[in-house]
């Protein structure tokens, strides 16, 4: 085993007129849970292309788990494992036939002892012998990830593994990612547009945005670049950006939709202002941001990582409750 699980240099992918990928460098320790985090569209996916050998690499080079994927693909294939974001389970097989076709596709001659252990593992052994199709999608996780594990990899990608998942089942899926890269020695390279997943599963995070790395660090590296809380306003009418300069705080202002975000030394502060100054009704949105890695993503390339802020509190909710109780 090598050190470095995963190397690329200059990994470059064209499609045409469009450059998907554009000279990535990347270096993934032995053992570690990396994660790509970028929008869709970003080249995460190519990316993982690449590496697997699934896809042509344009220019550069790289290795994972010691092999170069253009030089010895077989190689590098047999130490590569990879969970696909979308369904490659057969519902019409069992856990069992779906390992047995798995074991047939990596060519593998001994494979009962290993599915049967990875089967106890996720807890699927009792299930084994009933068909895919009546298995809950936590359950069909547990059996794509196994599927993935069968051949023994150093190496495993996953794309984006909890797209689509509740909150419940992404959690779950969060516990069984760590405990795999633990259990089993694995090393992981996953892709996400979910900022907490990247905060709360990997210990490194590249940042990628329209096919290059903003960013790389750990996500305490990452978070602790941006000394600075964001504001995401929206009055109607809009504020001009002079009135918007002289709130206490402001370092920067940036349009944003039909609105600004401001990045601030203290939220606190600066909202204070607001609500002091402005009329509260003409506020149409506000939003704070502490130092996350989303602030990180809006402080290099300007826009927002997540179309819609859902998880973001709503400070316009908060304030007016907050005057409803002082009355
Ligand atoms: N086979 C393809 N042919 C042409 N363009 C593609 C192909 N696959 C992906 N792209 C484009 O490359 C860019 C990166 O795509 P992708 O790697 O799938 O992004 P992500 O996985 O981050 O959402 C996108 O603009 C996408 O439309
Ligand atoms: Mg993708």
């Amino acid at each position: 085993m090598t050190a470095e699980a995963i190397v690329a240099r200059g990994l470059t992918k064209v499609y045409g007129r469009l450059t998907a990928v554009d000279h990535v460098d990347l270096t993934v320790a032995t053992g570690g849970i990396f994660g790509l985090l970028g929008p869709n569209g970003a080249g995460k996916t190519t990316i993982i292309k690449m590496l697997t050998g699934l896809s042509e690499i344009t220019s550069g080079t790289a290795t994972v788990a010691g092999f170069d994927v253009r030089q010895q693909p077989m190689h590098a294939k047999q130490h590569i494992g990879w969970v696909a974001a979308e369904v490659i389970l057969d519902d019409d097989l069992s856990a069992w036939e779906n390992l047995w076709l798995q074991a047939q596709l990596q060519r593998m001659t001994e494979w009962t002892e290993r599915a049967r252990a990875l089967l106890r593992y996720f807890d699927l052994d009792e299930r084994r012998g009933d068909k895919v199709g009546g298995y809950s999608t936590g359950m069909r996780k547990k059996l794509e990830i196994a599927l993935a594990l069968l051949h023994q990899p150093e190496v495993i990608f996953m794309d984006e593994p909890t797209i689509g998942l509740d909150a419940n089942t992404r959690r779950m899926l969060w516990e069984l990612i760590r405990g795999v890269n633990r259990e089993f020695k694995i090393t992981v390279l996953l892709t996400s547009h979910y900022i907490e997943e990247a905060d709360a599963l990997c210990d490194h995070v590249a940042i990628i945005d329209h096919g290059r790395f903003v960013a790389q660090g750990t996500p305490d590296e990452l978070k602790a670049r941006v000394r600075a809380d964001f504001i995401e306003l929206e009055t109607r009418p809009p504020m001009s950006e002079a009135q918007l300069r002289e709130l206490p705080g402001v370092l920067s202002i940036q349009a944003q939709g039909s609105g600004s975000m401001l990045k601030v030394a203290s939220a606190d502060e600066t909202l204070a202002a607001i609500f002091a100054r402005v009329d509260p009704r003409s506020i149409h949105r506000v939003n704070v941001e502490r130092p996350s890695l989303e602030s990180v993503f809006v402080d290099l390339t300007g826009s927002r990582m997540e179309a819609t802020a859902g998880d973001v509190p709503d400070y316009r909710k908060f304030y007016a409750n907050l005057r409803r109780a002082q009355r």
